[in-house]
């Protein structure tokens, strides 16, 4: 379990000492001080989780504990050398149809193998009323109706997906709207043959990902994380 406190607060220490080397920019600055917040909130939830479990809360060995674990994190992870890279999310579903045809891991994997990490994912069946929340901006066209109806039909698995341009290379990896129009390679090329069973949604613009992502997720199960890829996805020459 220390090891666990130890790997929470180095994930901090590591984005302090990234953003201390790369970031230059007010905007980068920004963006790192709210992932250094959010990693740092992580780390506070582990150590406190630690020493709750531990009944170490109110005791000496617990204060110890909590002493030690950042700096040890800080000092381990010098040597790392991670580049800040601007990370945003976006809102992927897999729609009913991709979920009835066994899809799902198919379509996890294209994003996982491109480089991008999972932050969120849940399977739930939205009740029409969701899935017009879901489309509002597409209440006036003669498909609406069905539309929710179909993906309020069955089992969606919705997912939050982060990484550099993944609003805008999300939808290059799923293609076109019409499968028939989408190029071989991409989701809906490969996969799916109907307009109307095209198996997965995307957000479309970064307010719509951030509009889509908070319909669909509550904050906290959106996870904050470092993977080990990152540093082999990201960096500048
Ligand atoms: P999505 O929102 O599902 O990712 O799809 P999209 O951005 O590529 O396309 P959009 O215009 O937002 O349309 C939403 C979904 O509506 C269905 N559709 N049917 N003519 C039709 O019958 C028609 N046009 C669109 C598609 O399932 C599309 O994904
Ligand atoms: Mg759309």
């Amino acid at each position: 379990m220390s090891s666990q406190i130890l790997r929470s607060a180095s994930r901090a220490a590591r984005t302090l000492l990234s953003s201390s080397r790369t970031s230059s920019s007010v905007g980068q600055w920004r963006t790192v001080a709210a992932a250094t917040a959010t990693v740092a909130r992580g780390s506070a939830r582990s150590l406190s989780s630690f020493c709750y479990k531990a009944d170490l809360k109110s005791t000496s060995m617990g204060w110890f504990y909590g002493a030690l674990a950042v700096p040890a994190g800080a000092y381990m992870l010098q040597d790392q050398q991670l580049q800040a890279a601007e990370l945003e999310r976006t809102f992927i579903a897999i729609k009913p149809d991709g979920v009835q045809r066994g899809l799902i891991s198919e379509i996890i994997s294209r994003f996982e193998k491109k480089g991008f990490k999972l932050v969120a994912i849940k399977i739930m069946i939205p009740s029409k009323d969701f899935a017009q929340k879901h489309y509002h901006d597409l209440k006036e066209r003669p498909f609406f109706n069905g539309l929710c109806d179909f993906l309020s039909s069955g089992p969606v698995v919705a997912m939050v997906w982060e990484g550099e341009g993944v609003i805008k290379y999300g939808r290059k990896l799923i293609g076109a709207t019409d499968p028939q129009k989408s190029e071989p390679g991409t989701i809906r090329g490969d996969l799916a043959v109907g307009v109307g069973r095209n198996i997965i949604h995307g957000s479309d613009g970064s307010e719509t990902a951030k509009d889509e992502i908070a319909l669909w997720f509550t904050p906290w199960e959106l996870v904050s994380y470092t993977s080990n890829a990152e540093k082999w996805i990201y960096g500048i020459n």
